[in-house]
């Protein structure tokens, strides 16, 4: 079932972040989120969300902040399903570009990103904290107005 993210959701999405993420975000990272009213829907199975994601709408721009689909559930499409959701409601709400920062190693993610028609658009050099260094973002892009009738 796809439904809205609700504060109360904090410790389930937390879990997820923390067991799906390099550098995870921190619960402050998402008290952020819930106060500046950045907007994000969860998946649930069984009682459990098993994926999330989370964008902000600013002035005509969606930015695409996070994605997470449990281990066990991914590659079955709900990683696709959630994004599809988050840019036809950015597009409903009169944005007419998505825009999203991935590792360069995530291929996984790349791969849903690039079926979905982002394209790169630019990177930021050494951007991700990893252990031992760090790691590029690539920067992609997908324009929402011919898609998403
Ligand atoms: C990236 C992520 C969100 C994808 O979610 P998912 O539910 O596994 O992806 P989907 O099943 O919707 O697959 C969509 C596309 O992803 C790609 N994909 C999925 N599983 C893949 C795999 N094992 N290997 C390579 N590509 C894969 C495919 O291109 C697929 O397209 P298809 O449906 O035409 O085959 C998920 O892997 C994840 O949570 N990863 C950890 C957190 C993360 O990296 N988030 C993104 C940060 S930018």
């Amino acid at each position: 079932m796809l439904r809205s993210l609700f504060r109360s959701d904090m410790a389930e999405i937390l879990e997820l972040e923390e067991a799906m993420h390099v550098a995870p975000w921190t619960k402050e990272t998402f008290e952020v989120c819930f106060r500046s009213g950045y907007i994000g829907w969860v998946l649930e199975a069984n009682n459990r969300i098993i994926a999330f994601i989370i964008i902000s709408l600013q002035r005509e721009e969606c930015h695409v902040l996070n994605l997470v689909v449990a281990r066990q559930y991914q590659g079955k499409g709900h990683g696709r399903k959630l994004l599809e959701h988050a840019l036809q409601y950015a597009k409903h709400h009169g944005i007419g570009i998505a825009y999203l920062e991935v590792r360069r190693s995530n291929t996984r993610a790349i791969s849903l990103y690039r079926n979905l028609h982002f394209s790169m658009v630019g990177e930021r050099k050494n951007y991700y904290p990893i252990v031992g260094g760090t790691e590029d973002a690539l920067i992609f892009a997908k324009s929402l107005v011919d898609e998403f009738p």
